[in-house]
């Protein structure tokens, strides 16, 4: 066989075992599907995390017994439902994106969830909204934060998770893994390098306490940063 040959065979038993999780334990309702199909017919790039992983999030979220979530990096609002779905009704979700395109797909997917009490998507750059939201009287700090936006500013997002947070709370960073390329000397690209770094920072602060989860499945070899922000 091939590399590339046993690489797609690897490809194909990863999405068969996830959609055998998936029947098993994430049945998604109509809300979900219709995100995700809203987002395609939108041509939204389909990176939405995988129904496990949200479902992941979502658990996370209740454990931690959120009642406020901040995520960077909505898309068409797949994760942001998962998400939204976890807190109280008298809960409250802000989620930053930097595409009025996404940003639209993403509340209209949040309607027809019914999470437009709880979810509010902001549009613009995270690195201007952030100090925004830092400055408004009330806005966090929040129980949980999903780190999901442009790979090249991952570890200025950490730092102001960390800024928006409290002891306890939950940070949470996708793609950390981009299939072992992360240690891979010859890969020098933004989102490869913007993700070391954060991978430095979180190992240097001492108000982090974190691991990282490798992930095989649909979206192929990557991984989930999880992180508790103790003091
Ligand atoms: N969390 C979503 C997927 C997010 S994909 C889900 O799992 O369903 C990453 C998103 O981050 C894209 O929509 C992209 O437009 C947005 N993004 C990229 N750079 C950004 C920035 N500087 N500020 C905010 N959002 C950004
Ligand atoms: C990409 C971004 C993501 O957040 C992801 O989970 C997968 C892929 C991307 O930009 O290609
Ligand atoms: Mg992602």
């Amino acid at each position: 066989m091939t590399e590339d040959a046993a690489e797609d065979h690897a490809q194909d038993r990863w999405n068969a075992v996830d959609h055998y999780i998936d029947d098993l334990l994430v049945p998604e309702d109509d809300a979900l599907t219709s995100a995700l199909s809203a987002s395609e017919a939108a041509g939204l790039p389909a990176i939405s995390v995988a129904p496990n992983q949200g479902k992941l999030l979502h658990l996370l979220a209740r454990i931690q017994g959120a009642r406020t979530a901040l995520e960077i990096g909505t898309l068409g609002g797949y994760s942001t439902i998962w998400l939204a779905r976890a807190l109280p009704a008298d809960g409250r979700l802000i989620s930053i994106e930097y595409d009025p395109a996404h940003a639209d797909v993403a509340r209209a997917n949040l309607a027809r969830a019914g999470c437009e009490k709880v979810a509010e998507v902001r549009t613009g750059a995270a690195l201007d909204l952030l100090p925004r939201l830092a400055a408004e009287p009330g806005a966090g700090p929040f129980d949980l934060v999903f780190i999901d936006a442009d790979k090249a500013n991952n570890a200025r997002y950490v730092e102001w998770a960390l800024r928006l947070t409290r002891p306890g709370s939950v940070i949470v960073v996708d793609n950390v893994v981009r299939g072992g390329r992360v240690v891979d000397a010859s890969a020098d690209d933004p989102a490869t390098n913007g993700t070391r770094e954060m991978y430095r920072l979180v190992s240097e602060e001492p108000r982090l306490d974190a691991t990282v989860v490798q992930t095989v499945g649909t979206k192929g070899w990557d991984g989930l940063l999880v992180a508790r922000v103790v003091s």
